[in-house]
């Protein structure tokens, strides 16, 4: 009888946000173009590890299977990345799946990115229209603005970037490249301008820029190309900018 392929998986589980990690070792069977989702559904559906014991399954995040929202990230083969994208035949094997440990464990591979997206709220990262009556058009943004303010803006909130920083940890209150990136996007809006100043302050205080390590690390994560250094450079040039306002005082936002 033929032998069936297989695909070897260790992975990095935990029972509740409080206990132990450990280790469990899977076997699924092969499929041409395979991704480690599609691996992580079939443990799903037969929840036996390499040993023939019975287990509880393994527990992620996914929502659109196609690298635009975010949720599936984790650490593969030592990588942060989306598990969506990640195909087995490009892996080596054994595949080893472990969370992301910049932020907690909810179970198994499923972690709280609420620190990342509290950092938005922080700094601001929306332009408050209500949205009670029709404003028309918003102001036009010339076109060379527009294209590079859309690279900024196809950031998924991943949190591959704040993994990747060695400054992003249980440690630090430190906010990290994605907000700041987008508080660059939402200040270069026409309308979001009119809160520049507000989210400029929001990165001058503890936890902001001044944590920045320039290590480097979250511009070469990010699945999306984003130029985070480029737009923390940016940003430094700006809040000192505001520092000067601050201290003279302006009318000029
Ligand atoms: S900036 Fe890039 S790596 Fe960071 S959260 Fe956004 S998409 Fe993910
Ligand atoms: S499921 Fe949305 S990025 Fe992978």
């Amino acid at each position: 009888m033929a032998e069936t392929k297989t695909v070897k998986f260790i992975i990095t589980r935990q029972d509740t946000p409080e206990s132990a990690p450990y280790e469990e070792e899977f076997e699924v069977p092969y499929r041409p173009n395979m991704n480690v989702i599609s691996a992580l559904m079939e443990i799903r559906r037969n929840p036996v590890n390499t040993k023939g014991q019975k287990t509880t399954p393994v527990t992620w995040e996914m929502n659109c299977l196609e690298e635009v929202c975010g949720a599936c990230s984790m650490v593969i083969n030592g990588k942060p990345r989306q598990s969506c994208s990640a195909l087995v035949d490009k892996l080596e094997q054994p595949i080893r799946l472990a969370p992301m440990k910049t932020f907690p464990v909810i179970r198994d591979l499923q972690i709280d990115r609420s620190r990342m997206f509290d950092a938005l709220k922080k700094v601001k990262a929306w332009i408050p229209i209500d949205g009670t009556y029709d404003l028309g058009p918003g102001p036009r943004m010339p076109e060379t603005k527009r294209q590079w303010a859309y690279e900024l803006s196809k950031c998924m909130t991943c949190g591959v970037c704040l993994e990747a920083c060695p400054n992003v940890n249980s440690k630090s209150n430190f906010i990290g490249p994605q907000p700041l990136s987008q508080v660059r996007l939402f200040n270069a809006h026409p309308t979001g301008a009119m809160n520049k100043a507000e989210r400029l302050e929001a990165i001058m205080g503890d936890g902001g820029l001044s944590n920045c390590g320039n290590s480097q690390n979250c511009v070469q994560s990010c699945p999306k190309g984003i130029p985070l250094t480029t737009s923390i450079a940016a940003l430094n040039r700006e809040t000192t900018f505001q520092a000067f306002r601050n201290f003279f005082g302006s009318d000029h936002v």
